[in-house]
């Protein structure tokens, strides 16, 4: 298959969170399966390994004409499988490059949203579909028209309303599939009705975009993608609900055409491998584990003692669920633990952070800042990692978790749900602790059984950070899944 993915944000070259992670992973996973993949991302800044193809396209918005240039990157991972020939040059990296992306972040700045986000990412949609017909990738050869589009979040759901109402209309892209990804509902991309004008397609497309009277991105995209892929099937049917924010009716509506795919994780987050720590380690061997857990200790300032240490890592955004924490935080120092926490983003819980460290200088640190190097210092060194999301679509750091054999304890939503199983120790089976209400009780009650069974039944705990370390989070699993898919979208077109 010819598949195209767009995104905001592709790993290594952009990336605020997991998105980034999930749209830099899969395309070489899907090319190692046998396809040609594409993705279409900004040109945030200049990026040392893209050149400029050469390639322009001419992109009407606005009432004015734009024009935009492609460059390349090849695909990291899929350079490495080349060697053994057959998938050579099967996965390419396309970064759109237009004025209105070379800012400071990717969405926004410390005044908030950039206003002109509909255009830019209007403009990044119109520039994915044109690049695979437009830039020569694959032997001299474009993608193509014969295509599955995989469009992500709300900055590029518009790629089927553009397919229907500009590209088909002209004999384009005509068997051309659609799969939008939800990695997170709770933003939609919602604007003022009168910027709807500015999109460049007929005002008879505006009640397939109009929710309560606003633009908005994502319901268009929910209403017209031919197959819809939340990030774990526990989230494909909270969407559903609740947390569709408003557009639970809509999911529920297409109910037959979305499902949910459990995100996979990359070799970068190897234990046996892994560049960043003291020492690697495996399930068969964590005498490295202790090594990594003393190193942190060491880098923090922390005391170098044999106690457990829990950690966290997140945006700090209400979605994590922090403040349910910080309201545990009393009990939690009251034991003999370390806690160790790394994140940025709300001001507020930033401040917490800081002063839990004046408050308890001998126990916890708060790092605030984003820091991909101590992020995989804190996996391997920690003895629990601590995921209180209010919601969360999938969620990857509790995998990485279980992977380093960082016991998880989480609230039991969404794809926390689906990849943390409460230890049952009578039956050999769990990989943590997932509490079912969102309460600093039920939080508190969880870790109050990882403290017990740290201090009192190491053999137990060993098992189940083993149990967790030998479960299979390939991104190839998820790819199949999403291969399936992908076929299914095209064959509703053909
Ligand atoms: P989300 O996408 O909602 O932020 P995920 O768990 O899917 O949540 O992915 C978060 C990703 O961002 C992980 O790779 C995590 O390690 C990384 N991350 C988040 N905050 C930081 C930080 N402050 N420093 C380093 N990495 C971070
Ligand atoms: C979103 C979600 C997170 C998910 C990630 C990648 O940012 O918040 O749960 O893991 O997307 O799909």
């Amino acid at each position: 298959m010819n598949i195209a993915i767009l995104a905001a944000e592709v790993a290594p070259w952009s990336k605020t969170g997991g998105l980034g992670d999930v749209c830099g992973a899969l395309p070489g996973a899907l090319a190692a399966l046998g396809h040609r993949v594409i993705t279409v991302s900004p040109r945030y800044k200049a990026y040392a390994d893209a050149v400029d193809t050469g390639v322009r396209a001419y992109i009407h918005l606005y009432g004015q004409t734009h024009e935009v240039r492609y460059f390349h990157a090849p695909d990291p991972a899929s350079a490495a499988v080349a060697h053994g020939g057959a998938t050579a040059g099967r996965c390419h990296h396309l970064f759109v490059d237009h004025p209105s992306f070379h800012r400071g972040g990717i969405y926004g700045d410390s005044h908030g949203s950039y206003g002109d986000n509909l255009f830019r990412f209007a403009l990044l949609t119109r520039a994915g579909i044109e690049a695979c017909t437009r830039v020569p990738l694959f032997d001299g050869e474009p993608l193509g028209e014969d295509v599955v589009f995989h469009a992500n979040d709300w900055h590029t759901a518009l790629v089927p309303l553009y397919l229907d109402a500009l590209y088909r209309p002209a004999g384009r892209f005509r068997r051309a599939g659609t799969v939008l990804g939800i990695h997170n509902a709770g933003h939609q991309g919602a604007f003022a009705a009168h910027q709807f004008a500015g999109l460049d397609v007929s005002s008879r497309w505006w009640p397939n975009t109009d929710f309560s009277g606003q633009l908005n991105l994502l319901k268009t995209g929910v209403v017209l993608a031919d197959r819809i892929v939340a990030v774990s099937p526990t989230y494909a049917r909270e969407v559903c609900g609740e947390l569709g924010f408003g557009l639970g009716h809509l999911f529920g509506a297409r109910g037959r055409d979305l499902l949910g795919i459990v995100n996979g994780v990359g070799e970068e987050w190897n234990p046996e491998t892994d560049k960043h720590l003291a020492a690697q380690f495996s399930a068969d061997d964590l005498s490295g584990k202790l090594v990594c857990k003393r190193a942190l200790q060491r880098e923090l300032g922390l005391p170098e003692r044999d106690v457990p240490v829990l950690a966290l890592i997140a945006r700090l955004d209400p979605q994590k669920g922090v403040d349910l924490l910080m309201q545990a935080l009393p009990w939690l120092m009251q034991h003999d633990v370390q806690l160790v926490m790394l994140g940025s983003g709300s001001a507020a819980l930033e401040q917490q952070m800081r002063e839990m460290e004046w408050a308890y200088r001998d126990k916890a640190r708060g790092w605030v800042g984003y820091n991909e190097a101590l992020a995989h210092r804190i996996e391997a060194g920690a003895d629990m990692f601590l995921m209180p999301s209010r919601f969360e679509p999938c969620g990857l750091n509790q995998i990485y978790s279980l992977r380093y054999g960082t016991v998880p304890i989480v609230h039991a939503t969404g794809g926390l749900a689906d990849t943390v199983e409460t230890l049952n120790p009578s039956q050999d089976r769990g990989t943590g602790w997932a509490f079912r209400s969102f309460t600093a009780d039920a939080f508190i009650d969880a870790m109050s059984w990882a403290l017990l069974t740290w201090w009192r039944f190491p053999a137990e705990w060993r098992a189940m950070q083993q149990r967790g370390m030998r479960q299979d989070w390939t991104w190839e699993r998820s790819a199949r899944a999403y291969e399936r898919v992908y076929a299914e979208a095209a064959g509703r077109r053909s």
